[in-house]
């Protein structure tokens, strides 16, 4: 978090593909209202990027994001590109390696199920060696050095020790090299933190009992992939992809903080994607990104507020993106939005 300076707080907004620019749109409105002496500033990422400029992180959108306070991001991708060499993916990669914002957070709220998915996010299968054999074979290698995972374990305990106190590990040790060291590395920092209670889980059972008994788990720690998909799985069981957050954090630097969701280019330009994950994650932003804690929670209150009076139609209803973004707003107004620090 960089709030120390007594400039005003620069986000840049990222409004990406497909659904992105509609649900962006409702972010920015939100925030305006919200912290209304912070500068914005959009800038081209993803497919949009390399449509203008042939590259799908352009420099100047690199440099705007290491200067701002905060990034935040519409998804990104476009069908258009899937079979290209200069994918839209690549960019957000890259700017999450360029940021170091190496801890996802991924919370999924529902009920009686409140998960904490801890995601490394700048390593294993997604940025190992990888290539082509003179014989055709294809191949990605996830590789993990220590240092990377002391770093995402320590804070998934801080976070735990801040919760419920229960501590999952996700792995696949018994098959992978990578999963084996991960839990070393586990063991060896758990006695920091005596009050949070560890318990190492593979992969495939976490996503059963995530499906099964959500409710059982509180923070849960692991790779890059597997949190990949145990994040969907997380979302889903929670009310849908429409709804998660993420933030992506760094030591430091600024924080992205982006929908769990993609670009959704099925439903792009019809005015019905659901604003809400782009709308929480302004409220992590709000949170964690800006320190404006009071804001953040009223964002999300208001999201909730907001969901019941005016649902879209992925939950069933008809509202438009622009009417969910204007009970939302319409909610903080009722709440009692807190002044501007
Ligand atoms: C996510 C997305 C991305 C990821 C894709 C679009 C590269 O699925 O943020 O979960 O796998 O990290
Ligand atoms: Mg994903």
């Amino acid at each position: 978090m960089s709030t120390g300076s007594r400039e005003a707080p620069r986000v840049v907004l990222l409004p990406g593909d497909g659904i992105g620019p509609e649900v962006a749109r409702e972010a920015r409105l939100a925030l305006e209202l919200l912290a209304p002496d912070v500068e914005i500033e959009e800038r081209l990422l993803g497919a949009a990027a390399i449509r203008a400029t042939g590259t799908p992180l352009p420099d100047e959108t690199l440099e705007a994001c290491r200067r701002a306070t905060a990034v935040l991001k519409a998804p990104i991708g476009d069908p258009e590109f899937d079979a290209a060499d200069v994918r839209p993916e690549q960019g957000m990669l890259r700017l999450r390696a360029e940021l170091d914002a190496y801890a996802n957070l991924r919370p999924a709220v529902q009920g009686d199920v409140d998960v904490l998915i801890v995601r490394e996010l700048v390593g294993g299968l997604y940025f190992g060696a990888r290539g082509v054999r003179d014989d055709g074979t294809v191949f990605d290698t996830c590789e993990y050095h220590p240092t990377q995972i002391e770093r995402i374990v320590r804070r998934a305990f801080r976070l735990a020790q801040g919760r419920r106190g229960l501590l999952t590990s996700v792995d696949k040790a018994n098959v992978l090299e990578t999963s084996r060291l991960w839990r070393r590395v586990v063991d060896r920092i758990a006695p920091e933190f005596p009050g949070v209670r560890v318990e190492h889980m593979l992969v495939d059972n976490a996503a059963m009992q995530l499906a099964t008994s959500p409710e059982r788990f509180d923070v849960l720690v692991t790779e890059n992939m597997f949190g990949d998909i145990l994040s969907d799985l997380a979302a889903a069981v929670t009310g849908g992809l429409g709804l998660a957050p993420s933030a992506s954090l760094a030591d430091g630097g600024p924080g992205i903080f982006e929908p769990v969701h993609g670009s959704a280019p099925d439903i792009a330009g019809r005015g019905i994607a659901n604003p809400s994950a782009m709308l929480r994650s302004t409220a992590l932003l709000l949170e964690h990104g800006l320190g404006r804690v009071d804001a953040g929670r009223a964002l999300a209150r208001a999201v909730d507020a907001g969901l019941a009076l005016a649902p879209t139609p992925d939950l069933g209803g008809a509202a438009t993106t622009a009417e969910l973004g204007a009970a939302i707003r319409g909610q903080l107004a009722v709440d009692g939005a807190p002044a501007p620090a």
